[in-house]
């Protein structure tokens, strides 16, 4: 068995949670390379349920390790509260995360000007997460971010926070006396958490050439999705980040010849938080029983999520981008009931049929779906043990979905739970 890879391969909220946290037995070590705690990845067993922004999936199987990559945003006090929260509910962490001395921290002040940045966009607003992720990101990319590594020498730690309050001056200004951030303060907040960041900080790429020489076996795990991506995503309704297969290597220093598989997650239907083109969208009742019935609400913010068809235009594309292996599709069972489904197969832009997104997020904006319809299926997906026991209407949907991505669907998700799988 190899080292594996899982992305998402739509606007995120797929259910890579559930993926990784089933996967992850056969893997020693789980890999986080790209956001930050902009991701909600919930994973239940049994009648609880985890919700991780930061912390890998595999955290809930014991003795398995768990890595932040230096392309992660590391948000340090969000890493530690979800470090408690684990402990208080009987999951052991200690010694089991490790988080590159690379990974750029999301200052407190960050999260200021994430939402402080949304309030200039008015109504063109992008819907942040308002964890700071942008912002962050914008200073990695500035060569003026504050690394994990630099915390843990004061001057060093003095000097960039000081250089950015200078940079930020005009953003901090404006603020009203009460909300600006202080220099001191922001710098003893960094220092009073120093000894207990102390025990994860690993040079993150030499760990993993040293683990896989030894054998051992690795999980990448993904946040966010295709579309999200800043590269390949639907820009600037995007997140900061690479959240394609390019933010694996680059997020965590390894060689692409150590991914293995790439598995694609993939939602049987198409889901969207925040702004942005949605050609599949249903603003109908339709679109209301999807989130209903599929319980679309933000692990992060608890917005209500955007419903629409599938969409498999954008799941060629992102089948194509990230060198797809094999999906897995989730959320199948939420699509039980239905007389009729619908599946994009095509644009119309203006009197033109295209099987690609157009490059441009003007020309996206204006694009038609094509549809075939499919008819639904009678018998509930969630009692199916394995691909044969599903109707035949469900066997042709997915059959629809291989045949136009060309990949192939390795894992059908029938519930949230970790037995509701089906896998060949
Ligand atoms: P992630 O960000 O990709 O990990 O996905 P989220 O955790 O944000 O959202 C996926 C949601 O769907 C979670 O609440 C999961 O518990 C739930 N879920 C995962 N797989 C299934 C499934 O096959 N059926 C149903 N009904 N729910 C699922
Ligand atoms: P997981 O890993 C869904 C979206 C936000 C917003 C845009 C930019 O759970 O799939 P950001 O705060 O990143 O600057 O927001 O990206 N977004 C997500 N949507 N799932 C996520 O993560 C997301 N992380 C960010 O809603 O539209
Ligand atoms: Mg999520």
């Amino acid at each position: 068995m190899t080292n594996r890879v899982v992305l998402g391969l739509q606007w995120g909220d797929e259910g890579k949670g559930k993926i990784v946290d089933l996967l992850s037995k056969d893997f020693d070590i789980v890999a986080r390379c790209q956001g930050g705690a902009n991701a909600g990845h919930t994973v239940k067993v049994g009648d609880n349920k985890f919700i991780l922004h930061l912390i890998p999936s595999g955290i809930l199987h014991p003795g398995k390790i768990c890595i932040i990559g230096n392309g992660v945003v590391l948000d340090l006090f969000q890493l530690f509260k979800e470090m408690r929260d684990l402990e208080d509910r009987g999951i052991k962490v200690g010694g089991r995360i490790m988080v590159s001395g690379r990974a750029h921290l999301v200052m407190p002040y960050h999260k200021i000007i994430d939402a402080v940045m949304e309030e200039a966009r008015g109504d063109a607003l992008l819907g942040t997460t308002k964890r700071g992720i942008g912002p962050a990101y914008l200073d990695k990319i500035g060569r003026c971010g504050i690394q994990f590594a630099d915390i843990f020498d004061d001057h060093v730690l003095r000097c960039k926070i000081k250089e950015n309050f200078e940079l930020k001056k005009h953003i901090f200004d404006r603020l009203p006396a009460d909300q600006r951030p202080n220099i001191e303060l922001t710098f003893e907040t960094f220092v009073a958490k120093r000894e207990e960041a102390r025990a994860l900080i690993c040079d993150v790429a030499e760990f993993l050439d040293e683990s896989i020489r030894g054998g051992k076996k690795i999980l990448f795990e993904g946040a966010q999705g295709t579309l999200l991506d800043v590269d390949f995503g639907t820009y600037p309704f995007i997140t900061s980040s690479n959240t394609t297969i390019g933010g694996v290597l680059t997020g965590l220093g390894i060689g692409c010849k150590h991914l293995g598989r790439i598995t694609g997650i993939v939602k049987a239907y198409q889901t969207r938080v925040g702004s942005g083109p949605f050609p599949t969208e249903l603003l109908d009742e339709t679109g209301n029983r999807l989130r209903e019935q599929g319980n679309e609400y933000g692990s992060t913010t608890g917005r209500p999520r955007r419903c629409g068809w599938i969409d498999l235009v954008l799941l060629k594309y992102a089948v194509r981008i990230n060198g797809v292996d094999d999906i897995a599709l989730m959320k199948m069972d939420v699509l039980d009931g239905l007389d009729e489904i619908k599946v994009c197969v095509g644009y119309n832009f203006f009197g033109k049929i295209c099987d690609t997104p157009p490059q441009s997020n003007f020309h996206f904006k204006h694009v038609e779906p094509v549809y075939v319809s499919m008819p639904g299926w009678k018998k509930p997906i969630g009692g199916a043990k394995s691909f044969a026991d599903l109707d035949a209407n469900a066997q042709a949907y997915l059959k629809k979905i291989e045949e136009f991505t060309g990949a192939k669907i390795s894992i059908l998700s029938t519930g949230p739970e970790r037995d509701q799988t089906i896998s060949n």
